[in-house]
């Protein structure tokens, strides 16, 4: 009898208490792809040129234009190549990963919608 509640308390921990620690916890691995956008979008996200910000963008949206740019359903010039090479996994790691960086650019690229953004 012990051993079932135990059994049961560690099944209620683990499917209420884990997926929200792991949406906020950002793995060394996360932060190493997000660097490779950092080339382009600028530190943690906030673009200092024309490319697009990614910090403090809804995450939705994120994954939206990721997996459009993976599918090929939205036009791109270099996202396609990007967004190929990521999994499902790590484009929602990514997304919740930006999400959480504050936005820090006054100015934003004129072509990005900000009907998604947080
Ligand atoms: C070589 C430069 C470059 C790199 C590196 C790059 N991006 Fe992009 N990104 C762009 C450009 C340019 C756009 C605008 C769409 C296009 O023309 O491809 C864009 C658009 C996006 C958008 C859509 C933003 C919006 O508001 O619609 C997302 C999301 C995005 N990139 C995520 C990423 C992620 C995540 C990485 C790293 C894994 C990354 N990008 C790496 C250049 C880059």
């Amino acid at each position: 009898m012990k051993r079932i509640s135990a059994t049961l308390l560690w099944c209620c921990l683990t499917s209420h208490v884990l997926p929200v620690l792991a949406q906020d916890q950002i793995t060394v691995a996360t932060r190493t792809l997000a660097a490779s956008c950092a080339a382009c979008h600028g530190p943690e996200g906030n673009s200092l040129g024309g490319t697009p910000t990614l910090a403090a963008l809804n995450q939705d949206y994120f994954i939206q234009r990721m997996q459009g740019f993976k599918d090929g359903s939205v036009s791109a010039t270099v996202m396609h190549q990007h967004a190929k090479g990521l999994t499902t996994e790590e484009i929602t790691a990514l997304a919740s990963y930006f999400a959480q960086q504050p936005r820090k650019t006054a100015v934003a690229a004129p072509q990005q919608s900000f009907k998604g953004a947080q």
